[in-house]
């Protein structure tokens, strides 16, 4: 096992980092403060990002923060389908028994949305993340949700999660109500140079290994493959340390460094 090689009392590099392990890089700050403007003062947010930067990450750590009683929290992961499917699973999440009609269900949606906030006062933040993948017609549904009778009161805050080609379909004319919609809004990118060294520290110590594992030429080798990228660099940092304890060489340099991004398809 390459964690007890090195002396690990936990595996580092984590696929779901919880609020603790969450690396603050400034462009997570810049999230962050987005996302707080957006719970307090509703309406709707986009955030989009390179596959792997972290916009579900972002998401789903700062949701968590929100406090329970005052927010609900409506997820959709949304890999394909209909209009009709997408208000399917916007009632699921609102423990609604899905109406048949598309009609029906936007009136269903909208009651339980007023419901929440007035007899319950529970704002609900419904997020759509993957929401590139949306078609054409279920973008269409969304500002209906986000005013459905005369009084301005925001019910609904919406955020969009999805690639860099969200950003493109929203630029369509069909989708200028959407867009007037969007409040705040943040394009995610990968960390910094300077800071892949200060999170591949943070991750080592986390997981009970204060010495420097990777050396730096394997650091700059390392920026230079993923980017960034958190995913890769992940991905990346766990491939080297196996790889490294494999050769038994307490330390990655740019020749293990390079076989792991090989191994890692980088
Ligand atoms: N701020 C962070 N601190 C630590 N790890 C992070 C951070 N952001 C992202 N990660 C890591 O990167 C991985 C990818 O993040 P995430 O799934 O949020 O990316 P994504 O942008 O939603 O990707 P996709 O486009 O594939 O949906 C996470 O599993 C997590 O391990
Ligand atoms: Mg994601």
């Amino acid at each position: 096992m390459w964690e007890s090689f090195f002396g690990f009392k936990k595996t580092p590099f984590s696929d779901s980092p919880d609020a603790k392990q969450l690396f603050a890089s400034q462009a997570w700050n810049q999230v962050k403060t987005r996302l707080e403007f957006l719970a307090q003062h509703r309406g709707t947010g986009l955030i989009t990002g390179e596959v792997g930067a972290g916009k579900s990450t972002a998401a789903r750590v700062f949701t968590a923060t929100l406090n329970a009683s005052l927010y609900k929290i409506l997820y959709v992961h949304f890999s394909s389908g209909s209009a009709l499917d997408l208000l399917r699973q916007i009632a699921s999440e609102l423990d609604l028994e899905p109406a048949r009609f598309r009609g029906d269900l936007v009136r269903q949606i909208a009651d339980a949305v007023v419901r929440l906030n007035q007899a319950k006062k529970q704002h609900p933040i419904l997020i759509c993340d993957e929401a590139h993948l949306l078609p054409h017609p279920a973008l269409e549904q969304l500002p209906l949700l986000l005013n459905f009778d005369m009084d301005s009161s925001r019910y609904l805050t919406l955020l969009l999660v999805g690639r860099p080609l969200l950003r493109r379909t929203l630029s369509l004319q069909m989708h200028e109500a959407l867009r007037q919609r969007i409040g705040v809004q943040y394009h995610l990118e990968g960390i910094t140079r300077d800071e892949l060294d200060a999170y591949l520290a943070q991750q080592l110590k986390a997981a009970g290994v204060s010495q420097p594992l990777f050396d730096e030429t394997a650091r700059q080798g390392m920026y230079q493959a993923t980017k960034g990228i958190p995913r890769k660099v992940n991905k990346l940092a766990m491939t080297a340390l196996r790889l490294a304890a494999a050769s038994k060489s307490q330390t990655v340099n740019e020749a293990i460094l390079l076989d792991a991004a090989a191994e890692a398809m980088l």
